[in-house]
């Protein structure tokens, strides 16, 4: 690992995770050094299942993102400073099939002990091994305005992870 970050507890870092991912938005890479994407996302969650630290994505079956995670047992998330908000609005709102994203924004890629991507610029980071996915059901809406998200019924699929690794600069 390179020298500015170290690993630790997932159950420590700081600050509110709602405002983290709803807020201040965060991104979700998946693939290896040699083969990867990049997206933005604000919905997502994390917490504590089946005796994990986990954090849950909802990525639509459209994204090339989606490819990548459906490929690879792993993801990682990735929280910036504001100064930052750039590269995230970049990253969602262009697709990996159409630019680089990472020639585009100047993000600098470094690897996991496992392959994975990390970036220089961020200063909080999730290793997540994919535990469990599903696809959300329209049948199973409770509240029928929730529908509304999903004109074209392209409905997410959601990945359950634990946190393996977790990173912060210092
Ligand atoms: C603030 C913000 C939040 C987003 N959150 C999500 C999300 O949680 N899930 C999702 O599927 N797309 C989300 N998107 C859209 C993707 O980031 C966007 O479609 C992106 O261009 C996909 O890139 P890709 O095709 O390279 O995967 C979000 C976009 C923005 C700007």
């Amino acid at each position: 690992m390179i020298s500015s970050f170290k690993k630790i507890d997932p159950k420590d870092f700081e600050g509110n995770v709602i405002q983290k991912i709803g807020f201040d938005w965060m991104l979700i890479t998946a693939g290896n050094s040699e083969k990867f994407n990049t997206m933005t996302a604000s919905w997502g969650g994390m917490g504590y299942l089946w005796n994990k630290p986990v954090a849950f994505i909802f990525i639509r079956p459209q994204r090339f993102t989606y490819e990548f995670a459906e490929a690879n047992e792993y993801f990682t998330l990735h929280f910036f400073d504001e100064r930052y908000r750039e590269i995230l609005d970049f990253c969602g709102t262009k697709s990996g099939r159409d630019v680089n994203k990472i020639a585009q924004t100047g993000l600098k890629v470094f690897a996991s002990s496992r392959n994975n991507i990390y970036y220089e610029q961020s200063y909080l980071q999730m290793e997540c091994r994919k535990l469990y996915f599903d696809d959300i059901n329209p049948e199973h809406f409770l509240d029928e305005k929730i529908i509304r998200n999903y004109p074209k019924n392209d409905f997410h699929r959601f990945y359950i992870g634990e946190i393996v690794e977790c990173i912060e600069r210092y």
